[in-house]
């Protein structure tokens, strides 16, 4: 699946609410749909094909058109902020989404925010705006399994389901959350967890929020830790030189230590592990960390296994070998966090671990 010429277009189209006549639907709630491509906005030439298409590749205007009865539910505001397949979410995509979303927030005119996106990378964004974001109103992602283009396309319900979450004046307060194959999850806690199923998102060992079925939204925990407004994170700058270098690396057998050496030799800021286990690493490998983290490269410890968190000094000595633990994020996630945390200035160990305890 290739990106569309790798182009972004940003903020291509705007629907006017006016043009919905439904009775009433001033008094709905006025809900921004964000496109950013994906599967969700993906066509194939055969309907039975689901795996061979193009993702990012059908409007936004579309999209909304495919959901009927969605003007009964919201007042929809409509941009095509990119087309993109999320595999290649860039840093500069990550600022200007994040910049939209607060501005539009930011207006009396504008009561939530859903975003469509690819599945691929769809938690690292969603939890990306949960620490960046700057408002108490529902920001909602959505996606799906299946091009626009095939036989019962999960789409369209998936759209029609987050904007119900966004405006169902329930989801405020939350942070950012995904609305996928009737759950809505955390964007802390959510994970891709299949490459071709339908219900294809969870909130592994934590599980989901609650659920959205039928116009119904039943939320039946929130989540604890901070977010959104109580964090001291932003999202600000559109280059990719602004953003802290932090890369990941995974322990498996046989492991040797090349990748770590010129990580450091290039100058990186931080290196994630995805470890095996609670986060033990294979002795070579965590020389190597060890030896970066004595450098002054943040070290942070994850686990590769997708489920449950790493204990702090348990499979390995944080405290003697310079490392951080990444407690129940994955490390896909815990580079997300790293690279705000740095960038905020802050690379002492021990503010890194208050940061990961946190947040
Ligand atoms: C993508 O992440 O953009 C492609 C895959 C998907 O959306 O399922």
């Amino acid at each position: 699946m290739a990106a569309p010429g790798g182009s972004l277009k940003i903020a291509a189209m705007t629907t006017s609410s006016s043009s919905q006549n439904a009775a009433g639907a001033s008094a709905l709630p006025r809900i921004a749909v964000l496109a950013t491509g994906g599967t969700i906005a993906g066509s194939a030439p055969d309907a039975a094909n689901t795996a061979g298409y193009q993702a990012g590749v059908i409007g936004v205007a579309q999209l909304l058109a495919a959901v009927p009865g969605l003007d009964a539910v919201a007042q929809i505001h409509a941009e095509e902020v990119a087309s993109v397949d999320s595999k290649d979410m860039s840093f500069a995509l990550w600022a200007t989404l994040a910049q939209r979303v607060n501005a539009l927030l930011a207006s009396d005119d504008i009561d939530g925010v859903v975003i469509t996106h690819g599945t691929d990378t769809l938690e690292e964004t969603a939890y990306l705006l949960h620490l960046t974001v700057k408002s108490a109103k529902p920001v909602i992602l959505t996606a799906a399994m299946r091009p626009a283009s095939a036989l019962s396309a999960d789409g369209p319900l998936n759209l029609l389901n987050a904007v119900t979450v966004a405006a169902s004046g329930q989801a405020g307060g939350q942070g950012v959350l995904v609305a996928f194959n009737n759950r809505m999850h955390c964007a802390r806690d959510v994970a891709k967890i299949s490459t071709y199923a339908v219900d294809a998102f969870q909130s592994p060992e934590i599980g989901a929020l609650g659920w959205v079925q039928d116009g119904r939204v039943d939320f039946q925990r929130r989540a604890l830790r901070p977010h959104t407004l109580d964090t001291p994170f932003a999202v600000v700058d559109e280059t990719a030189a602004q953003w802290p270098q932090v890369e990941i690396v995974t322990s498996y057998a046989g492991v040797s230590r090349i990748a770590v050496d010129a990580l450091v030799s290039a100058g990186v800021r931080g290196i994630v592990v995805a470890g095996t286990g609670n986060g033990s690493i294979h002795a070579t490998l965590q020389q190597a960390l060890a030896d970066a983290a004595a450098q002054g490269v943040a070290v942070v410890r994850a686990s590769r296994v997708g489920s449950g968190h790493v204990m702090h000094n348990g499979a390995a000595k944080d405290d003697a070998l310079g490392f951080i633990s990444a407690g129940t994020l994955s490390p896909y996630k815990a580079r997300v966090l790293l690279m705000l945390a740095l960038a905020t200035g802050s690379t002492q160990k021990d503010a890194l671990q208050r940061v990961f305890d946190t947040y």
